[in-house]
């Protein structure tokens, strides 16, 4: 269940939009903040308050590729894989980022904190290789770069009162 000020405020949200259906992707982010993904439940209670089947919302869901609906790591690493990054070291930054997480694209890191994925162009093709995590972009990879991103996020993990 979510937390009743959450669903207040989400409820508030809905009232006040012309069609419940324009704030359906923001109401499943939120709700995805707090159990983490999509889950049958969560979806179920997206349901409820938009007035919309879990069908519709499903359908949403699958179009919207930063919409979980299985596990996720508390930071997406999403490496892009189209053509300037791809031709710019896309391998080696996946390879890389694989070997020091010791997860393959799609997997989640044993700790919990990083699941890796593609992505489609972030428009950092003159920063490329490119990835983003969750809402940050990172261009112009290397080893050295990465070590120094994923050291930073382990750190904000550890001290979340430094975010
Ligand atoms: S091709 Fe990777 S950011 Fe554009």
């Amino acid at each position: 269940m979510i937390p009743e000020p959450l669903r207040e405020k989400l409820a508030d949200r809905i009232a006040r939009a012309e069609d419940a259906r324009e704030q359906a992707v923001d109401v499943m982010f939120e709700i995805q903040n707090h159990y983490g993904y999509m889950t049958d439940e969560a979806m179920r209670e997206a349901s409820a308050l938009l007035g919309m089947t879990t069908l519709e919302l499903e359908e949403l869901a699958t179009f919207y590729d930063h919409i979980y609906r299985s596990p996720v790591g508390r930071y997406v690493i999403r490496v892009c894989d189209s053509t300037i990054c791809w031709m710019e070291g896309h391998e080696r930054v996946v390879d890389y980022i694989s070997s020091l997480l010791g997860i393959r694209m799609g997997g989640t890191s044993a700790d919990g904190l990083f699941t890796l994925l593609p992505v489609v162009c972030i428009g950092y093709c003159d920063r490329s290789p490119a990835m983003t995590v969750n809402e940050r972009v990172y261009g112009r990879l290397t080893p050295e770069r990465i070590d120094e991103i994923l050291r930073q996020l382990r750190d904000e993990a550890l001290f979340p009162q430094s975010e």
